[in-house]
């Protein structure tokens, strides 16, 4: 579970990616695309380029929904169920693909805010991005 001093780290550091939810997300979509191609099957149609509309406008919607995530670090199943519903059910990715989601958000995190991200933070980012990962594949059965 989160701790006292992680709610800290996640709330001191996630406004600087909030604050740029479609190049932040964008980039962290990007990289996973480049060094894990098989996640690009999800998204059929996809422009793949770098910093291409629709990466931008899908980093976009992933960064709002960890913003929305991070007001709610004790209950974080809660804030993310129907997302949790549409990857479970609708979508069917397979859930190994958010530890890569995952680490490349972190990468991007480290890219832009290496002051920010010290080993304290980066473990508590890590422990939220995990959370959130959880909840989004605990409805697969
Ligand atoms: C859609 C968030 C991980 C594949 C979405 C949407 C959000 C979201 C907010 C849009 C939902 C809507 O339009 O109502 C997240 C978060 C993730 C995550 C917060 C983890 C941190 C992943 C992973 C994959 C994936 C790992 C696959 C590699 C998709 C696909 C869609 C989608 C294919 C639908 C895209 C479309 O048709 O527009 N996700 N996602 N997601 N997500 Fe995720």
């Amino acid at each position: 579970a989160l701790t006292a001093d992680d709610k800290a780290h996640i709330q001191a550091i996630w406004p600087c990616v909030a604050a740029h939810p479609a190049e932040l997300g964008g980039e962290a979509l990007h990289r996973m695309f480049v060094c894990h191609p098989k996640t690009k099957t999800y998204f059929p149609g996809f422009d793949f380029h770098k910093d291409s509309a629709q990466i931008k406008a899908h980093g976009k919607k992933v960064v709002n929904a960890l913003t929305e995530a991070s007001h709610h670090l004790d209950n974080i199943p809660g804030a993310l169920s129907k997302l949790s519903d549409l990857h479970a059910y609708d979508l069917r990715v397979d859930p190994g693909n958010f530890d890569h989601l995952r680490h490349h958000i972190l990468v991007t995190m480290g890219c832009h805010f290496p002051d920010k991200l010290d080993c304290c933070t980066h473990q508590s980012m890590d422990k939220f991005l995990a959370a959130v990962g959880n909840a989004l594949t605990s409805k697969y059965r």
